[in-house]
């Protein structure tokens, strides 16, 4: 089985929760919700205290959860993938974790870590968050499990530690060495608008953003090509970014502007420079589209959407022709501007498209893919949703 598909209609927390108590024999405490995300701009800038643009989408992963007496966790998913999975609370163990358990599990170990005490439970989890997508399938689980923990264990944190607490979980349990953008636009975003973070200090402003308004939808195209940024390749681009800052002498790349960029090509090796300067780039790509949101709105930032993928594609090399492939195709079709989004190395892109052109883009990425011998992308609309919160 997989995820329900998109936008499922019958996801009801009543029947999550009615689920959970045929399969553990007691009602849950609650039922909570987290989003994935889509970023809109700001790629790589997050772990170089840069600034990203992402909203969270409405496609969730939902978790009934009971604290039990003793120090079982009992977890299943309604994938049905691994069956009931058991472990000791008081023994959290990163390499045994299997599949989609590693996100609840490393959750626990990041709260446990930070001196919370957290009981033994039962969990359910249902999400409809396609996976491997670069849609933060499995920060919309964590997300989901911390805001029930936060409110089960009375820990009170606030958004940016449960921020932190995540990203803990995802580096030092899960193994993959990610940034602050994702869970933040889980935690943290709102119906209507994209999350603008500055990741130096945490601070959001909420920005409108709605496509339909202005006559566009936010398509995604799931290429299909999966990805885990656990692999080498996210770590080596943040390797590069760390070098680069170190050489050039400044805390993070956040610091260099690209008035700085003539002399740092100087000092840096070739590649160096190409991974800096897309963090470079990037970075004011993002200021710009805030900009362009509040004076013009949505229409006027295709141009930097497209900027935005080539610098992945050419100076950050974690494109893939799957991706390329999908923007170029939106972009032709009508698009007015397109990029991949998330971490890369496959994954989803981005296509902002009038809505007259829609059914067209669709289609000819579906053709353009089956042409060149890809699996079948999916191809499907996202709005700007709520972040996370308790249903029940
Ligand atoms: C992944 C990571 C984020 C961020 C993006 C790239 O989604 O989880 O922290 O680094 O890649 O922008």
């Amino acid at each position: 089985m997989t995820p329900a598909p998109a936008g499922a209609p019958d996801r009801s927390p009543a029947d999550l929760a009615a689920r959970f108590e045929r399969e553990f024999g007691k009602a849950p405490d609650g039922v909570w919700q987290a989003p994935g995300r889509v970023n809109l701009i700001g790629e790589h800038t997050d772990y170089n205290e840069g600034f990203v643009l992402p909203f969270a989408i409405d496609r969730t992963a939902r978790v009934a959860v009971s604290v039990r007496p003793d120090s079982v966790v009992r977890l299943l998913s309604t994938y049905g993938d691994h069956g009931m999975v058991s472990a000791d609370v008081t023994a959290l163990d990163a390499a045994s974790a299997k599949g989609w358990t590693k996100y609840p599990l490393g959750v626990m170990w990041a709260l446990q870590q930070r001196g919370i005490a957290v009981p033994g439970l039962d969990l359910l989890l249902d999400s409809n968050v396609p996976l491997g997508a670069g849609l933060s399938s499995s920060h919309a689980i964590e997300c989901a499990v911390i805001s029930a923990l936060n409110e089960l264990t009375g820990a009170g944190l606030e958004p940016e530690e449960m921020v932190l607490a995540t990203q803990r979980a995802e580096n030092d349990f899960v193994g993959a060495p990610t940034g602050i953008m994702d869970q933040s636009a889980s935690l943290r975003g709102a119906k209507g608008h994209a999350v603008f973070l500055d990741c130096r200090d945490q601070s959001v402003e909420l920005v409108p953003f709605e496509a339909e308004p202005a006559g566009l939808v936010m398509l995604v195209i799931d290429t299909k090509v999966s990805h885990s940024h656990a692999d080498g390749g996210y770590a080596s681009r943040r390797a590069s970014c760390e070098l680069g800052a170190e050489v050039l002498g400044v805390k993070a790349l956040r610091d260099v502007k690209s008035g700085d960029l003539a002399e740092a090509s100087g000092l840096l090796d070739e590649v160096t420079y190409r991974r800096v300067r897309h963090v470079v780039t990037e970075n004011e790509r993002v200021l710009q589209t805030v900009q362009l949101l509040a004076t013009e709105g949505p229409g006027a930032i295709g141009a930097l959407l497209d900027a935005s993928h080539a610098s992945m594609r050419d100076d950050f090399e974690i494109s893939c022709p799957e991706l390329d492939l999908a923007v170029a195709t939106s972009r032709a079709n009508g698009a007015i501007g397109a990029r991949m989004t998330g971490g890369g190395f496959g994954g989803a892109a981005i296509a902002l498209t009038p809505l007259a052109e829609e059914q067209k883009v669709r289609a000819a990425v579906e053709r353009a893919f089956a042409e060149a011998g890809y699996k079948a992308p999916e191809i499907f609309t996202v709005t700007p949703a709520a972040g996370a919160m308790r249903l029940q």
